[in-house]
């Protein structure tokens, strides 16, 4: 009975590897009995949701019977002025996860090509391999830096999809304006560069190329925003695209009516305008990614300069038993098993107080780990 069924699975979702999300505080607590575990592995904006945001969420409970606006008017509104585009150049999506699976949708069928960074964010690779596409694989060069002369490289008939991830996560590498725009000159017409700008909002370099400078100058480019992490609503799915109005309008159909939840909605609005819980993200992290630096070397580590909220950071161990023996102090990390990178580790910048714990549990573990290596 069950072979019956299951033969007709489609074959490319046989390929699937199952997402590992970082591990949730409440599993670390149950499963090691400790009470006190901080989670420094999903690049979450650790100063807690905008008050304005919370505000907006509390004064729309009232209307939580009511389906959410489908066409999602205020907030495109919003977005439009915010980033001085018209309102048709705009998607929303159920977090930028979903947007990513609306490109595949929209552009990849069985056998074509998506071009994406390695190692980068795991996300492109599913969405296309749910439409049976196949992943075309660039590796970053030394310190983990693009060279997109690598990416235009490897475009073929069959590509449909180039996916730039910056800053990247998990190198918190970036490129530069200069490079993205020669890039772009370079590819064809028929092509699509989405980049992804998860951590774009936490960019301190000032050749960091802004992909909305190039979609407005009429390049082929999706830019692709989140909630998630500067705006500290990852709880509540929400991310978009800017692109031109003829992409959208297609990648638009293949979007359900009502995508993004109500109260996701408003508590987006209330965030983009609240300059204070934006500003103080900023500068939390910009002084806790000092602290960590400083912390990687007094431990003679090293690390990739980050432009994002998280820091890649090469143990020189084994990165497995670095999680492990870090998760039985309470602090959640991800290890770079995961991305290909054995010996690296991704730690998400914290509160002062969290990146100092870290930074503790990460001295006692390498002391233990490299005096049972001799
Ligand atoms: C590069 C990148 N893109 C997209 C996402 C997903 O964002 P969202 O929560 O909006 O789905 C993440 C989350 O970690 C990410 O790192």
């Amino acid at each position: 009975m069950t072979d019956t069924i299951t033969k007709h699975v489609r074959p490319s979702l046989q390929q699937i590897k199952p997402y590992i999300p970082g591990k949730p505080i409440a599993d670390v607590q149950r499963e090691l009995g400790l009470a006190d575990v901080i989670k420094l592995a999903s690049n979450e904006n650790p100063v807690g949701p905008s008050p304005r945001a919370q505000a907006a969420i509390q004064a729309a409970l009232a209307d939580l019977h009511r389906y959410p606006d489908g066409g999602q008017l205020e907030l495109k509104k919003e977005l439009a002025t915010y980033h001085g585009v018209s309102e048709d150049m705009l998607l929303i999506g159920n977090g930028s996860d979903e947007v990513i699976s609306f490109f595949c949708a929209t552009f990849v069928e069985p056998g074509d090509e998506i071009v994406v960074p390695t190692p980068s964010f795991s996300e492109y690779t599913f969405a296309s391999t749910v439409m049976a596409g196949k992943t075309v694989e660039v590796p970053l060069r030394e310190g983990f830096e693009y060279d997109l002369n690598d990416f235009a490289d490897a475009i073929t008939e069959r590509t449909r999809i180039v996916f730039l991830c910056s800053p990247n996560n998990p190198t918190g590498t970036y490129i530069r304006q200069a490079d993205l725009e020669s890039f772009l000159q370079r590819i064809p017409a028929d092509v699509l560069v989405v980049i992804d700008e998860a951590y774009n909002e936490y960019v301190e370099a000032p050749d960091y190329a802004q992909g909305l400078d190039l979609l407005k100058k009429g390049h082929n480019v999706a830019v692709m925003r989140t909630f998630s992490k500067l705006f500290a609503l990852a709880a509540l799915r929400i991310g978009y695209t800017i692109a031109k109005p003829e992409i959208v309008s297609f990648v638009n159909r293949v979007r359900e009516p009502f995508n993004v939840n109500h109260l996701a909605q408003v508590a987006a609005i209330a965030a983009l305008h609240d300059e204070e819980h934006i500003q103080l993200s900023r500068r939390v992290n910009s002084e806790g990614k000092r602290a960590l630096y400083a912390g990687f070397d007094r431990l003679g580590l090293r690390y990739i300069p980050t432009e994002t909220n998280f820091v890649l950071v090469d143990t020189g161990v084994d990165s497995k038993e670095v999680f492990q023996s870090l998760l039985r102090k309470g602090v959640i990390i991800r290890d770079g098993a995961f991305f290909g990178l054995p010996t690296w580790i991704r730690v998400s910048i914290g509160l002062p107080e969290e990146n100092e714990r870290f930074l503790q549990a990460l001295e006692t573990t390498l002391h233990r780990l490299r005096t049972t290596a001799r």
